[in-house]
This record gives structure tokens, sequence and C-alpha cells, in this order.
């Protein structure tokens, strides 16, 4: 048995290898206590821009991540992806929340990365077997296979029409059924069928569209 003590003081029996679903929230304020993802050194926006990006952040709020777990069930044979995953936040929450075989973030920003490792390893420490579930790497998530992808999230709200079409492109040669949300609407594709849009609350905006697409026919 862990224990630790919250904001408050109040003492936090976390049974190791164990988060309920109900102590998410306060794991993850713990874990990010006095960290954030906003502030990045030049180099890292020169790195960005670099790949036809945007460093802009933002974050999907962790009541806003509980239901978006609710619309999508995750089970054990998912395999869920937070493309662009700034400090982990997301990739840790499915981790820590779920079943998932394996939660994956991937971020091009080393700075939001490093944040992200140093979470997953408070989480560890605090008892958290499942953020063992949760793997992040320091990459563009167009170089990185995603051919075992089910779930893929991504807060695209920034990024560059094309890089949104390339992305889109790419899981299209994923797996039949895999399920994309995405907060920039994919526009007219081939490939992905809309089957909801969810409003969300994100830190800059409640109720933001989010929109969630199923992959009905790949892409040769
Ligand atoms: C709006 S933030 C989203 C943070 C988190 N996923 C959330 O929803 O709370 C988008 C992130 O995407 C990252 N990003 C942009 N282009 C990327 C790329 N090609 N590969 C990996 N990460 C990228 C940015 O650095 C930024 O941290």
């Amino acid at each position: 048995m862990v224990v630790d003590a919250d904001r408050d003081g109040t003492a936090l029996p976390f049974a190791e290898g164990q988060c309920g679903v109900g102590d998410v929230r306060t794991i993850l304020r713990q874990i990010y206590r006095g960290s954030d993802g906003y502030a990045i050194p030049d180099g890292e926006k020169r790195r960005v821009a670099r790949a036809h990006s945007k460093a802009t952040y933002g974050e999907l709020l962790p009541t806003a991540t509980l239901r978006l777990l609710e619309h999508l069930q995750p089970t054990a044979h998912d395999v869920f992806y937070d493309l662009g995953s700034g400090i982990g936040q997301v990739a840790l929450h499915v981790a820590l929340a779920t079943a998932v075989a394996q939660s994956v973030g991937v971020e091009l920003v080393g700075t939001r990365h490093a944040t992200a490792e140093a979470a997953r390893s408070r989480a560890l420490a605090l008892g958290c077997a499942r953020a063992r579930a949760c793997t992040l790497l320091n990459r563009d998530f167009l170089r990185v296979g995603l051919g075992d992808a089910t779930l893929v999230y991504t807060c695209s709200t920034a990024f560059p029409a094309a890089l949104l079409r390339k992305l889109a492109a790419k899981l299209a040669r994923g797996r039949l059924g895999l399920r994309l949300v995405t907060l920039q609407p994919l526009g007219s594709t081939p490939w992905f069928a809309a089957t909801a849009t969810l409003r969300l609350d994100t830190s800059w905006q409640r109720r933001t569209p989010v929109h969630v697409y199923r992959l009905t026919r790949r892409a040769p």
C-alpha cells in the first residue's frame, strides 16, 4: 500500500498496482503539480516548424477525457494513441483509467515530452502500475508506426490542414474499424465515416466540438 498526501493534506491510500477511475483526477493533479506545457524554448518551436506543424498548446480537461472514454468504451483489445500528446495527461489518463493494452503519447516538443515522462515516473512512484501501459515517444507522429492503433485522439485544432490530411491518409492504412477523434474535422474523406460530434471542455473553450470517425475503407 502506498500512502501519499493530496494538496489539502488528505491521505490517499492507493493499493499498489491499482488506481480506481474515481482516483484518476486526484492522481493527475498530484503528478502534474507545478507542471504545464505552455512555454517552450525557441529551438523547439523551430523543430516543430521544420515538421510543417504548429506548437500551439492547449489541453483536453480531465472531466472531458472521462466523457470521451465513456463514449469510446475502450477495452483490453484497444491500443490508444494521443498524437501530439503535450505533457502526456490524456495518454496517462487513458492508461490509468482503462484496460487498454497500450496508451501511447507521441509528442515532438522535447520539453513537453520530458514533463510527460516525469509525470509517468511520479505515477509509478505512487503505486499506479497501470502507468506502465503508457508509452511516451518524443517523435513526429508522421514518422511513427501506427499500424496497431485502434483508438486515436488528436487535439488538432491548430494543425495545418495539409498535416491533418497526411495524418488521415497514414491512419487510413491502419486497422479497419479504427476510431479517430479529432478536434479539427477531416472534411471530405473516402476512408472515414463520421460517427459522432461530442462537446467537450478544453483549456481554451467550454463545449469544444470534438469529431469522432471510424475507418470504414482502408487506403491502398
Ligand atoms: C494542443 S496540444 C495537445 C495536448 C494534449 N494532447 C491534449 O489534448 O491535452 C498539441 C500538441 O501537438 C504537438 N505536435 C504538433 N505537431 C506534432 C507532430 N508532427 N508530431 C508530434 N507532436 C506534434 C504540439 O507540440 C502540441 O504539444
